[in-house]
């Protein structure tokens, strides 16, 4: 302390005058006014230096999910445009809107038979009628054009083709159905993109032989590209052999979900994979060998896969399970397709391990032979994505209990955040930020393979309403979150698929869950399609490719329907 000086501090709460607030407080000040005064202000300044910066960041941060998801760096929403050929679509399959089950010739597939089980689908409902495409596709059409879509990706029922599922005989019937479907398509100026598998197997191949459970299947499956190839390729160029072999392998030679319902024994998941992969491997070599130097058409494969996010990224057992899971997720198809012809070295350790484990004489995880790998490689000129939510991620306990699977295989626990907003679907929530994590990871690990999101989107229980808030914002904040991809991380994506076009059978679920950018109801015989509020959104990004900082206004109106029209 310098001399002469007391104890007192230079500013001290009984340098203050006496004044008592609405509380009743009472603060003492002495005979130094100023400096009170010089205090309040400096207080007063502070205060409002602080709300004016708060209202900065109110009016020019953007948030979808101001809720939840507001973490500046991460969910601010970015205004930018798509590039200029950015392929905008949505999408549908045959079993879930075709109807016209048995009509014209068409054989009958496993999916006619599982559903004709009253038991294994909600409300004992099938898809014999669905959105009755088989007559309305021209509905479709126009519904396709009123969102001004380029593209559509729609899937062709092998049995409607082949109604024993082999090119002994050719239904003409489901030729001319498909041939006018695509006309019709070209003549609207919509691309069409054609799956050639989306899980409708002709009942007779799982009869004669077990379905994808036998290798017999590779050379039907590849008779039946063909015959596809032949008769459309002059008009499609943009084809897909399977879409999400992990559900066919795991959800229908696995766990009984879907059809033909098999409860597996960790090993027919991973046999059905294994000639997935081959039969996938020999429709591309097909169309490389025979068809592309004429047609000039590009041919990939639809994946499935959630992100998974590790629980603490800091953690580094956490950042392993996640990879772990990814790459038994993705990983198993994707790798011998797009790296080197074999499974992740991570799933061939732990299967040929845990096999052992358990006393089978050899892993559970068939192997492919050399000539095989080389055969699988580099068989597909895009990745196609099927992404809808994201998990946490961590190790789970070690577990080489009989029977097997392959949940105990990836030894990963995985689960949601109770903030997630959640959808229709116990298995969907929307957590936006999973899909550019997830594209990021996939240009790293596939060598920036050109990416087209084939399917995204969001549920909703039924009845539902035309206004569909939970949707738009999915969309809206999902589609934000590709075009960071593209902008900020250098992801080649090409193109976006709104799963789905409208209501439709959603499998197990029947009618119960809805995934449509159209609502259809399914209690008028005439199936008629209404837009929600979602298609209204989507429209309004396909027309600016992107998202127009003038559009600001205009998004925010959507996500609030009162104030929208
Ligand atoms: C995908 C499937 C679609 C659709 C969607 C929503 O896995 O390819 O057919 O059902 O999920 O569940």
């Amino acid at each position: 302390m310098a001399d002469g000086q007391t104890n007192q501090p230079a500013l001290s709460w009984t340098y203050m005058y006496n004044f008592a607030t609405s509380r009743g407080y009472t603060f003492h000040c002495n005979s130094r006014r100023s400096l009170c005064v010089m205090l309040i202000a400096v207080l007063l300044l502070v205060w409002m230096f602080y709300m004016a910066i708060s209202s900065i960041g109110g009016d020019s941060a953007f948030y979808v999910y101001p809720n939840i998801y507001n973490d500046a760096e991460r969910d601010t929403f970015l205004f930018d445009t798509f590039p200029e050929d950015f392929m905008w679509s949505s999408a549908t399959s045959a079993y879930q809107i075709e109807g016209g089950w048995n009509e014209d010739g068409k054989g009958v597939s496993i999916w006619d038979e599982f559903s004709h089980d009253p038991t294994l689908i909600y409300g004992g409902q099938s898809g014999d009628v669905a959105c009755d495409s088989y007559h309305k596709w021209r509905d479709d059409i126009e519904i396709l054009k009123e969102m001004k879509l380029k593209a559509y990706r729609f899937s062709i029922s092998w049995s409607r083709l082949l109604p024993d599922g082999t090119v002994n005989s050719i239904n003409e019937a489901g030729i001319r159905y498909y041939n006018e479907l695509i006309d019709g398509l070209l003549e609207a100026n919509i691309v069409p993109v054609v799956t050639l598998y989306h899980w409708d197997l002709p009942l007779n191949l799982h009869k004669k032989y077990g379905g994808w459970l036998n290798v017999a299947i590779v050379q039907d499956f590849n008779n039946f590209a063909k015959l596809c190839f032949m008769r459309f390729g002059d008009r499609v160029k943009n084809w897909i052999t399977l879409n999400e072999p992990w559900v066919v392998a795991q959800l229908g030679y696995g766990s009984f979900v879907k059809a033909p319902g098999i409860l597996g024994d960790g090993m027919k998941t991973y046999i059905a994979a294994h000639n997935l992969i081959k039969a996938h491997a020999a429709a591309w070599h097909t169309y490389d060998n025979e068809f592309r130097a004429k047609q000039g058409g590009i041919v990939g494969i639809s994946l499935n896969c959630d992100w998974a996010e590790p629980y603490k990224r800091t953690n580094p057992v956490d950042v392993e399970a996640s990879n772990r899971l990814l790459q038994f997720f993705i990983g198993w198809f994707a790798h011998p397709i797009f790296v080197d012809g074999d499974y992740p070295e991570i799933m061939k350790t732990r299967i040929d391990n845990k096999s052992r484990l358990q006393g089978y004489t050899e892993s559970r995880l068939p192997k492919f032979t050399e000539e095989e790998k080389q055969f699988i490689s580099g068989t597909s000129d895009f990745l196609g994505l099927n992404h809808y939510t994201t998990t946490y991620t961590a190790p789970a306990p070690e577990d080489n209990s009989v029977p097997p699977g392959w949940g105990k295989d990836n030894g990963v626990q995985k689960w949601f955040n109770k903030k997630w907003p959640g959808s229709g679907s116990g298995w969907l929530k929307g957590v936006p930020w999973g899909i550019r994590r997830l594209l990021e990871w996939l240009k790293e690990e596939y060598n920036d393979p050109d990416i087209y999101i084939t399917e995204n989107g969001f549920s909703a229980r039924e009845p539902e309403n035309l206004d569909d808030t939970g949707r738009v914002q999915y969309y809206m904040s999902y589609i934000n979150e590709v075009l960071k991809a593209i902008k900020l991380d250098g992801v080649k994506v090409k193109g976006y698929t709104a799963w789905s076009l409208m209501d439709n059978f959603e499998w197990a679920a029947g009618y119960s869950e809805r995934f449509g950018l159209y609502h259809v109801d399914f209690n008028n015989p005439s199936k008629p399609r209404r837009p929600k509020l979602s298609a209204k959104l989507y429209t309004t990004i396909v027309e600016n490719n992107g998202f127009q900082e003038e559009s600001h206004g205009t998004l925010e109106m959507y996500l609030d329907p009162n104030l929208f029209e």
